[in-house]
């Protein structure tokens, strides 16, 4: 088990488009991927991507059962997701809160599409198809801009929202 630092917000590596993974079920595949689980189960992440633990390769985990820190959140399924193409199904947005690991006592208001179809590969090579919606299709969202170095501040269309997640929970807009 190990927990690795997350990196945050001003990090050259998460402004990088992480490279796509070549080989699959290997050993190092696997202990990038406890580490990535371990780390975001400790800091209590909906998701992570590689690129957060400093690994520029095109890996994202997440998913839960129930989430401290987004409380009203519904379940969303254990994934570990490789090299990841994400496709809108229709041009259904919506705006929800989001916070990032790496942007760390923030929140902020962020589009997002509301059904998507995403397919890639888990660590064993295996290929994966799903369709989302709701916060399910965000959480994609959010850790797969990560592999192109995006983070969702650069998503938002009305910065006014940005806030500190404290200030933002008394004012009652949580
Ligand atoms: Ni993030």
């Amino acid at each position: 088990m190990a927990i690795i630092p997350v990196l945050r917000m001003g990090n050259p590596l998460l402004k990088q488009r992480a490279s796509d993974v070549t080989e699959f079920n290997t050993a190092s595949l696997d202990q990038l991927i406890q580490d990535m689980f371990d780390t975001m189960k400790a800091e209590d992440g909906a998701g992570l991507a590689a690129p957060q633990i400093g690994i520029s390769k095109r890996v994202v985990v997440f998913g839960f059962d129930a989430n401290p820190r987004y409380q009203d959140a519904p379940p969303v399924p254990r994934t570990v997701l490789i090299n990841p193409v994400i496709t809108a199904l229709d041009d259904d947005m919506e705006q929800g809160w989001e916070g990032c690991l790496s942007v760390p006592g923030l929140r902020g208001l962020v589009p997002r599409y509301t059904h998507v179809r995403y397919t890639g590969f888990d660590q064993y090579g295996e290929p994966i198809d799903v369709t989302a919606e709701g916060f399910h299709a965000r959480v994609v969202q959010h850790e797969c801009d990560h592999l192109d170095g995006i983070l969702y501040p650069q998503r938002m269309n009305d910065l006014s929202s940005l806030g500190f997640t404290e200030e933002l929970a008394a004012a009652g807009r949580l």
